[in-house]
């Protein structure tokens, strides 16, 4: 799949056409965590300056597993803050709840019936999570996730004639396979019904891809794995934040070195500590020759609070008026119906299901 790194090309500011983003996040925790921040969230709040940027809080997604209504409802809007205080602003930026745009269900029972069964059932995350809670835990929901996300994507696919019709998709590295799939579906659409779909393109940051549990620098910092110790929550307070840095999982030596295999704990540290600092791993190391885990931890741990910090802060006070979030999710869910009504018009007549007439 090709990396979309490039922002807008000057081709773009030649046209003025701008190319298209679209990503998502599930609201199933209290927080958001240092992965999520890393691998997707700042990427989002960079490209909403280069790109026509939607962004949209997936409550459709949390309910393929067990969930308590009121814990969504209440989690759905502290995304939509979390999401605020970082920076991205609803006025450039399109922002809003999965459910509040019906056609992404409509489209992925399109998409549902052009996947095979086979091919739902080679998705690694949906493997992986039906093993932890066996066949009659596993709902058909969760199997067809991946073709809901598809849809997701594609209903944001810019039409023929609007530009340079890219659709870069802001992930991950966990969140490869779906876009490949995503890809297949677009194809195999377009094969069958004529050209309607752009195949989206992964745009996953090199280093900040995949960051690790803290207590298990082998497994993937994640809020339904993770052990609480594991994990560095977005609006965690300063105390547990440092507290979890300095108890993070090195081996036995003392150098600050990078070595996937034989230091996966340090190197998940230089990762983030580079990532947040904007500093080359290679410089780090050499900062760091000779002094020892307990000062680098220390370092880091200043870095992760002072940048989480102001975002716990607005956080909470955008949560305060609950009105005025309200408003960007009402806001935010007219521009991106604008969009969807529009491609569910084309997919409608593609597939050939007949006009309602008037
Ligand atoms: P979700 O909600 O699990 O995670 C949101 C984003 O965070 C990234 N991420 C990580 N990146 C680096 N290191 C980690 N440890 C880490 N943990 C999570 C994920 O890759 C993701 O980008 N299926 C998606 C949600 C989704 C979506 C979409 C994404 C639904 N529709 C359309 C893109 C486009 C998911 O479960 O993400």
């Amino acid at each position: 799949m090709p990396e979309a790194s490039s922002p807008a090309t000057s081709a773009d500011a030649a046209t003025g056409a701008v190319p298209r983003v679209l990503s998502g996040i599930q609201p199933t925790a209290d927080s958001f965590h240092l992965g999520n921040y890393l691998g997707a969230l700042r990427q989002w709040v960079a490209l909403q300056d280069t790109h026509e940027a939607f962004y949209c809080v997936v409550d459709m997604h949390a309910i393929t597993v067990e969930h308590d209504p009121a814990a969504l409802r209440r989690r759905t809007k502290v995304a939509v803050a979390q999401l605020l205080a970082m920076g991205l602003d609803p006025e450039r930026a399109t922002v809003f709840v999965q459910s509040h745009v019906p056609e992404h269900a409509e489209l992925a029972w399109v998409l549902n019936c052009l996947t095979s069964f086979g091919e739902a059932g080679r998705m690694t995350q949906f493997k992986d999570k039906s093993a932890k809670q066996g066949t009659s835990g596993t709902t058909v929901g969760l199997f067809t996730y991946p073709i809901l996300q598809a849809a997701d994507i594609l209903l944001y696919s810019p039409e023929p004639g609007e530009g340079e019709r890219v659709l870069r998709v802001p992930v991950g590295e966990d969140q490869r396979q779906h876009l490949e799939l995503t890809r297949t579906l677009a194809q195999r659409f377009n094969n069958r019904f004529g050209e309607t779909f752009v195949p989206p393109e992964a745009h996953i940051p090199p280093g900040a891809a995949k960051i690790t549990d803290l207590q298990e620098p082998d497994a993937k910092m994640s809020k339904s794995a993770s052990s609480p110790q594991g994990i560095i929550d977005v609006l965690e307070e300063p105390g547990p934040m440092r507290k979890k840095i300095m108890r993070a999982v090195t081996d036995t030596g003392t150098e600050i070195v990078y070595d996937e295999e034989k230091k996966a704990g340090i190197t998940n540290l230089l990762r983030i500590y580079s990532a947040l600092e904007g500093t080359p791993i290679p410089e780090l190391e050499k900062r760091y020759a000779g002094s020892g885990y307990g000062q680098f931890k220390k370092d880091l741990a200043q870095i992760v609070v002072d940048t989480f910090t102001p975002i716990r802060e607005r956080t909470y006070a955008l949560l305060d008026d609950e009105a005025q979030l309200d408003k960007v999710l009402a806001h935010g869910a007219g521009r991106a119906s604008k969009v969807a009504a529009r491609t569910m018009e084309i997919v409608r007549d593609r597939v050939g299901f007949v006009g309602r007439g008037h």
